[in-house]
Formats: C-alpha cells, sequence, structure tokens
C-alpha cells in the first residue's frame, strides 16, 4: 500500500462459548459462536502503533506492554512492519466475548491486506493463524484456541484441541442476551485456577468430561433447534461451572436475574470469575435485558444465525468429548 492509497481494512468476530468452557482445555468439545460485532481495524502506513479508541487503549509493537508484545508477534510472524493500527471496536474488552482474538484477527487481516499478500479467495493463511494463536498466547498463556477460531469464523462451530474447528448446523435462529458482570475477567488465572483444582479434587476431571458431553447435547438441540433443550443445557453447565469455583456473585445474579425475566436457561460464558453470562429466552430478551439493567448490570442480544446442516451430529457412543 502507498501513501493516498485506501486503508486495509480487517475484521474479528466477537464470540460466546455456548458450552464446553474449560473442558476444551483438557482436550473434550466446546460449542461457540462468532457474533456478527467484532473488532475493525485499519492499517495504514506508520511506526507500529496501535490505537482502540473504544477501549481507551494505545500501545506499540515492541513497547513491553501485553498489548505491544501481542502486536509484535503479528508483525513479526506475519513479516508487515511499518504499519499503524487504527481499531473501532463493537464489543467490550477483557469481557469474556472474545475482544482480544477478535483484534488480533482484525489486525492480522488488515496487515496482511496492507502488504498485498491476502489470499485471492480471502481465505485466512496458516501463517496468519500462528500470528494471532501467538498473540492470544501473550494474553492468555496456553489457550486452547477456540477464541481465535471463532474470531475468524463468525459461525457457530464445535471446537476440539484434536479436530480444531468445525461449523455445525442450526435449524432455527436464535436470539441470545448476553449480560456483562462488568468485573474483568482474566482467562490464564481461571485455567489455572481449575487446574489447580484437579490436583485437590479427584472429582474435577469428571465435572470436565460432562461439560464436554453437554456439548454433544447442544449441538444435537441446534440442529434440532430445539430451544427449551439448550436451555436446560445452559443451567446444567452453569451449575457445573460452578463447581469448579470459576462462577462469581456477579455472575450468578445475573444467571438468577435472567431465568427470573423468563430465560429458559443461562450460564456464565468463558473463563469466569467475572466476564458475561449468556440467557436463552424467546420473547423475553428485552425483560431479561431490563432486569439486569435494574441490577445495575448491562448489555446487549447477539444472534446466531439458521445454517445448513453442516456436520453428522455425533453420537454418544462415539464418545467424541
Ligand atoms: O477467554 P475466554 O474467557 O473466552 O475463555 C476461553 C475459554 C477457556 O476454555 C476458559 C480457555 C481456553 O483456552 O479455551
Amino acid at each position: 500500500m502507498t501513501a493516498g492509497t485506501p486503508a486495509a481494512r480487517g475484521f474479528g468476530h466477537g464470540k460466546i462459548i455456548l458450552v464446553g468452557e474449560h473442558a476444551v482445555v483438557y482436550g473434550h468439545a466446546a460449542i461457540a459462536a462468532g457474533l456478527s460485532v467484532g473488532v475493525t481495524v485499519e492499517a495504514t502506513p506508520g511506526e507500529g502503533r496501535l490505537r482502540v479508541p473504544a477501549w481507551s487503549l494505545e500501545a506499540r509493537a515492541g513497547d513491553g506492554s501485553d498489548v505491544g508484545r501481542a502486536l509484535d508477534a503479528i508483525v513479526d510472524r506475519l513479516d508487515a512492519r511499518g504499519l499503524d493500527f487504527l481499531a473501532d471496536a463493537g464489543v467490550p474488552s477483557r469481557a469474556g466475548v472474545g475482544s482480544s482474538a477478535a483484534l488480533a484477527v482484525a489486525i492480522a487481516r488488515a496487515a496482511v491486506r496492507a502488504k498485498g499478500r491476502e489470499d485471492a479467495a480471502g481465505a485466512d493463511s496458516p501463517a496468519l493463524e500462528a500470528a494471532v494463536a501467538a498473540a492470544e498466547a501473550v494474553f492468555h498463556g496456553t489457550p486452547s484456541g477456540i477464541d481465535a477460531a471463532a474470531a475468524q469464523s463468525g459461525a457457530v462451530g464445535r471446537f476440539s484441541r484434536a479436530d480444531g474447528w468445525r461449523p455445525i448446523s442450526v435449524l432455527q435462529t436464535m436470539t441470545i442476551c448476553v449480560g456483562l458482570s462488568g468485573r474483568p475477567r482474566d482467562t490464564a488465572f481461571q485455567v489455572a485456577a481449575v487446574a489447580r483444582l484437579r490436583e485437590r479434587l479427584p472429582t474435577a476431571d469428571g465435572i470436565l468430561a460432562l461439560l464436554g458431553r453437554l456439548s454433544d447435547d447442544a449441538q444435537t438441540a441446534l440442529a434440532c433447534g430445539d430451544v427449551d433443550g439448550l436451555g436446560r443445557i445452559l443451567d446444567t453447565a452453569h451449575g457445573l461451572l460452578a463447581a469448579l469455583r470459576v462462577s462469581s456473585p456477579e455472575l450468578d445474579a445475573l444467571v438468577h436475574a435472567a431465568r427470573a425475566a423468563g430465560a429458559v436457561g443461562a450460564k456464565l460464558t468463558g473463563a469466569g470469575g467475572g466476564g458475561a453470562v449468556i440467557a436463552l429466552a424467546p420473547g423475553h430478551e428485552r425483560d431479561v435485558l431490563a432486569r439486569w439493567r435494574a441490577a445495575g448490570f448491562d448489555g446487549f442480544l447477539a444472534e446466531i444465525a439458521a445454517t445448513e446442516p453442516a456436520e453428522r451430529i455425533p453420537s454418544r457412543a462415539g464418545g467424541s468429548s
């Protein structure tokens, strides 16, 4: 790109994990959905600066900050130095809705475009995926990769360490209520806390396996349009995550408020401790948002769009988790 040419843009989707967070770290499956909202980044010739006004964030590649180190990891792996990045963030940061992965994907896509190295089909290269994974590792230690996969895909998918991301079928478009606890969540801290719990509590592995099996159930419910069934799965998953001690008083309050406002199911989403909850409340979405706001919490609505059948529903006997 030369001066005077239009800025190169890249987009990364925000995400919610429907079920399977933490279990996915131990090889089980998780189901996540890329959101239509996310982060758009514009790359222009410059000196490696990044600005994200919505998050009051400024950094520079190699300035020693986490964001600077993540930016460095991306431009280094993509051989894309000499660019400035301006991000328009449509999702809150550190809220458990995939903001860091969305930003990393958007920066990487903008950088590749600015350097004129975009795949003719618009597909992400393995180098781009490696760059995003390296940036995510700065923030989250050794992430499973589910956030990065959802940020790239934007669809609903099943993710496991062994099989990666596979789009799955969704019979019926669903609206999801996303409630924000207002407390930032720290993924690396929560993942480490679960690892410590596994050493002290022999049943922790059984809880993680159950969460993985719920991913199979959720995949079936999504394919059949079974909203009530999916609601029960969300409720069960929240109970299991609470048993792993990754919930918090704020997350529990959001979940209970959603149920009181008519949700058929609700759970924390992402690493927990802080961050966000999701609730399924057909016909009562606005009631859920109002109840959360009355209790002092912010929230928004996200859509999970219906898709064509993409993958056979796993059989229990197959033991895919
Ligand atoms: O970064 P979060 O809050 O979306 O959590 C990611 C999901 C975890 O399973 C908790 C961690 C991981 O790496 O998969």
